[in-house]
């Protein structure tokens, strides 16, 4: 199967590009149409897209743009992916996707979904963080009753979906947005009173950070989700030797095991970069490494990791 569809994978399920659409800004919407089976995504989740590009497979993940009324009526599903980013494969991916191509996507995962309540909401969106954010408006507008208000920051001429969200805020009475850059973000006060309210928000790990202790500040249900990896904070810079077969490697605990090698050029595999799809995995036979999701420490000796979410924290052997 592999020969005829590279990007083809037993636990993946196909979909066919029908259209890319180049806005004014920085991002591309990428409409696909799935086969029939896919088990359609709860508004919020992201998937994992796999490509072949020039011989390779490559895997990033992605939220889902659209609702999953749109995927039951039309088998449908929309990407916002971003461009412009040099060298970057998920900034070029916008510009290698063809109409007609097919590529593999994933089941949907994540738990940044809409919760069961009465309270106001607000959301906070940055950047491609309107994702989630616009698969939840289009998809619960209609049967929640509560007043939604959304918060959505970007570059100047850099908000996508803005006709969508005019449409949504004409038709629903109880939905009102702001499109703001991040300097008024920061001049406007997010809180204007204390009643309970849920808060989401979708960004970068920074702004995610100062939302969400504003809203635990005052007693609100806070809900979040990020692209990225909250980048290592290290007070002191060390290096250390990796053992990989025959070659001895010095890297540094600046950056993941992932990039490290990839900045040495070693054979590894790169998919989500987030810990989410395994593609890095390999066996760590000696040392110790720091997951830095969870800041856990590994034991010394032998067991999985996965390199994206590793921080090297001694000499370390590796069989990629
Ligand atoms: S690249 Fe996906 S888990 Fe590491």
């Amino acid at each position: 199967m592999q020969q005829w569809l590279p990007a083809w994978r037993s636990d993946s399920y196909r979909g066919k590009v029908i259209d890319v659409e180049h806005g004014d800004s920085n991002y591309s919407l990428v409409t696909l149409k799935l086969q029939r089976g896919w088990p359609v995504h709860t508004a919020g989740q992201h998937i994992q897209l796999t490509i072949e590009n020039n011989g390779r497979l490559l895997t990033r993940t992605f939220t889902v743009a659209s609702s999953p009324d749109l995927y039951k009526q039309q088998q449908k599903i929309t990407l916002l992916i971003k461009r412009q980013q040099k060298g970057q494969f998920t900034g070029q991916l916008a510009d290698i996707i063809k109409i007609d191509q097919w590529l593999s996507i994933s089941k949907a995962q994540g738990d940044f979904v809409l919760e069961k309540s009465e309270y106001p909401i607000t959301m906070v969106a940055a950047g491609s963080g309107i994702t989630p954010i616009m698969s939840m408006l289009t998809q619960h507008l209609s049967t929640i009753k509560q007043p939604v208000y959304l918060r959505y920051i970007a570059s100047h001429n850099q908000h996508y979906f803005v006709d969508l969200l005019s449409q949504l805020s004409a038709q629903f009475g109880h939905f009102e947005f702001d499109l703001v850059d991040r300097k008024q973000h920061q001049n406007m006060p997010l809180f204007t009173n204390e009643q309970l309210q849920d808060v989401y928000c979708c960004g970068p790990a920074t702004l995610m950070n100062s939302i969400k202790l504003q809203a635990q500040a005052l007693g609100f249900s806070y809900f979040q989700e990020q692209f990225s990896l909250t980048p290592l904070v290290n007070l002191q810079q060390q290096e250390f030797k990796v053992s990989l077969g025959t070659n001895e490697l010095a890297v540094t605990n600046q950056r993941t095991l992932l990039e490290e090698l990839e900045h040495l050029h070693q054979p590894v595999v790169r998919g989500c970069g987030i810990g989410v799809c395994h593609q890095c995995q390999c066996v760590k036979k000696k040392g110790i490494v720091k997951d830095i999701r969870t800041g856990d420490l590994s034991g010394a000796g032998e067991q999985l990791i996965q390199l994206c979410v590793s921080q090297p924290i001694s000499d370390l052997e590796l069989s990629l």
